[in-house]
């Protein structure tokens, strides 16, 4: 009987992709990070051998290893791609091969029938929350907001620039009067937001920041403090990742809001592989996680201990 059962297992589990490449961007903040080691932990959860390609930054270098991957015959591949466009040709390789590809966390343009799925939030959906968060808090006060975009290209910076357009719309009191990259960083953040304070009456005209992610905004928070403000009263602070500083902020009164990203996109990933693999099974082609708001009201010390240890 045990010879049988293992036997069984060994014969379901060789279905299973057992080598998958994976071509990340970098570690530009902590939810990226975070997204890095929880792939590694779910790849070896499941005994998958996971080949990890650190891109910095570069298009050229993602490309570069997804063709390394197809070249050793891998059996799948995760790519979270920094930019939206430029993939077909290095796509239409892998599908040549028969290799699937997942897309994580960020969205490319090319023909859905380049890759398998693509596991996400609805990043549009984000910027909206964020914004509508603003809308309710400010009401009919004028506000000039200050916006700190993501990587420039890159899904996430694109759709939640849009989204949060989208909730101010009509509310002519709210006004974005600065936008820039920040890069997702903090380093970059902070500098962007240097620039914005000393351009807008040392932040005096400012009412309220949008970043487009965690990093950024504690980035901002620390120059918002330099200058002599209060982050979280006099310029309001809203963001997005949910990554454990955040919190801390949260707690300090020096942030408002957050809109929640999970790091854990491989997880779900390698869940639609496995029944791909094993039973023929297709996934849709947009896996979608939760977009949840957190505010100061939402006992952000407890946040920040549960998420600690999350990946983080
Ligand atoms: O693609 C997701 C974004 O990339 C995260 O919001 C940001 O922190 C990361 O760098």
């Amino acid at each position: 009987g045990a010879s049988l059962l293992a036997s069984v297992s060994l014969l379901s589990s060789a279905a299973m992709a057992q080598t998958v490449g994976f071509s990340q961007i970098g570690s530009e903040s902590g939810w990226r990070a975070a997204e890095t080691t929880l792939t590694k932990q779910e790849a070896e959860k499941r005994g998958i051998d996971l080949k990890f390609a650190d891109a910095q930054q570069k298009q050229e270098n993602q490309i570069k290893a997804l063709r390394s991957f197809i070249a050793q015959g891998v059996d799948a591949i995760l790519i979270a791609p920094v930019v939206e466009t430029g993939w077909d040709a290095v796509l239409e390789e892998a599908k040549d091969a028969e290799i699937p590809v997942i897309l994580l966390d960020r969205t490319v343009d090319s023909s859905k029938d380049l890759y398998l799925t693509a596991v996400g939030s609805d990043l549009e959906h984000e910027g909206k929350v964020a914004g509508d968060w603003l809308v309710k808090d400010v009401g009919d006060k004028q506000c000039n907001v200050v916006e700190l975009q993501g990587t420039t290209g890159s899904s996430p910076a694109i759709k939640r620039k849009a989204g949060f357009e989208a909730a101010i719309a009509g509310h002519d009191n709210i006004k974005i009067t600065r936008s820039q990259t920040g890069d997702f960083t903090r380093a970059k953040g902070k500098e962007v937001m240097e620039s914005f304070l000393k351009a807008e009456n040392g932040g005096k005209d400012i009412c309220a920041l949008y970043a487009h992610n965690d990093d950024m905004a504690v980035g901002a928070i620390q120059a918002i403090k330099e200058a002599g403000l209060k982050p979280g009263t006099d310029i309001k602070v809203v963001s997005i990742d949910a990554v454990p500083d955040i919190f801390q902020a949260l707690a300090a009164g020096e942030a408002n809001a957050t809109v929640e990203l999970t790091p854990n996109m491989a997880g779900p990933a390698f869940d639609a592989l496995k029944a791909y693999m094993d039973d023929k099974k297709e996934p849709p082609k947009f896996i979608q996680t939760e977009s949840k708001l957190y505010t100061q009201a939402d006992d952000p010390k407890a946040v920040y201990e549960e998420k600690k240890g999350l990946g983080y």
